[in-house]
């Protein structure tokens, strides 16, 4: 995660953005102290990069790149004025022992906000931000299945604000947010998929934290909390509205360094070496 101290409404990149009405400061950091808060009480060890002033976005680590294992594939941003990140990223990852990969020049991918881990799957989105081409060179350097995915309504701009992966074959989404193509890939590929009510989604609830079976989210969805709780997961609801005027909740505060819950290859045992054999 990345403190908020520079966090603002800067410059206008998404229809969530108004720099006219802004964001306060105050109340951006109760917010982003509370998820910290919340992930430390679950017990998990949170990393911390430096904020940096005029890099007003660099809260949203989920951007920063996608993490596979070992690797740290570093994200190219589709606008200028987040391309200043990506050197603090990589140093970051490369303090953390990761093996920084760059896509080709020309091609854009904004990392976990748009590549997430389903099972064995990296589900992408792409058009407002990433392009389909950088998700299939992704998963040719990998090794892994990508399916990508047109994503329709500007809104919903990054893949994690309208799907969210919850176990290996359990996930939420919002199918607005996809053309009919993308909700049957979906459909055919998660066997417990929840539906997110527009009502819902449009106050990012699918951009969502999960911490075990516990999921931390925007609050004000009843509907998907009482789901979820039914499911056997715990919720946990929390106020992002300050992030949520630059477009982004719970989800894109974060980038998980160890694997996603819902990631297959979290589980896998790293490859063992067998001297002598
Ligand atoms: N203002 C940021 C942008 O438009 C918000 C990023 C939200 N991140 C996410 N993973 N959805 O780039």
């Amino acid at each position: 995660m990345c403190p908020p101290d520079y966090f603002g409404i800067e410059y206008e990149i998404n229809p969530w953005m108004n720099v006219r009405v802004g964001s306060d400061a105050e109340r951006s950091h109760r917010q982003w102290t509370a998820l910290y808060q919340t992930l430390q009480q679950l017990g998990v060890a949170v990393d911390l990069i430096e904020p940096v002033p005029g890099l007003p976005d660099l809260v949203f680590t989920a951007n920063a790149g996608l993490i596979y294992r070992n690797l740290f594939i570093s994200s190219n941003f589709r606008f200028g004025v987040r391309q200043g990140e990506a050197s603090r990223f990589e140093a970051w990852a490369q303090r953390r022992g990761l093996e920084v990969i760059h896509l080709p020049a020309g091609s854009y991918f904004e990392g976990a906000g748009d590549a997430l881990f389903c099972g064995e799957t990296l589900f992408a989105g792409y058009r407002f931000r990433s392009d389909v081409r950088s998700h299939q060179w992704v998963g040719e350097r990998l090794g892994v299945e990508v399916l990508p995915m047109e994503l329709v309504d500007p809104r919903f701009y990054h893949l994690d604000t309208c799907f969210c992966p919850l176990a290996p074959d359990w996930a939420l989404y919002y199918p607005g947010a996809f053309d009919e193509y993308g909700r049957s890939v979906l459909r055919d590929r998660i066997p417990n998929l929840i539906e997110v009510a527009a009502e819902e989604a449009i106050s990012f609830s699918c951009n969502a934290v999960v911490v075990g079976t516990t999921v931390i989210l925007n609050q004000g969805a009843p509907k998907l909390a009482e789901t979820l709780e039914q499911a056997g997961f715990a919720v946990r609801p929390l106020e992002f509205s300050e992030f949520i005027k630059s477009g982004g909740s719970a989800k894109c505060l974060t980038l998980r360094i160890d694997g996603e819950e819902a990631a297959s290859w979290k589980r896998e045992a790293p490859a063992e070496s067998h001297p002598g054999t």
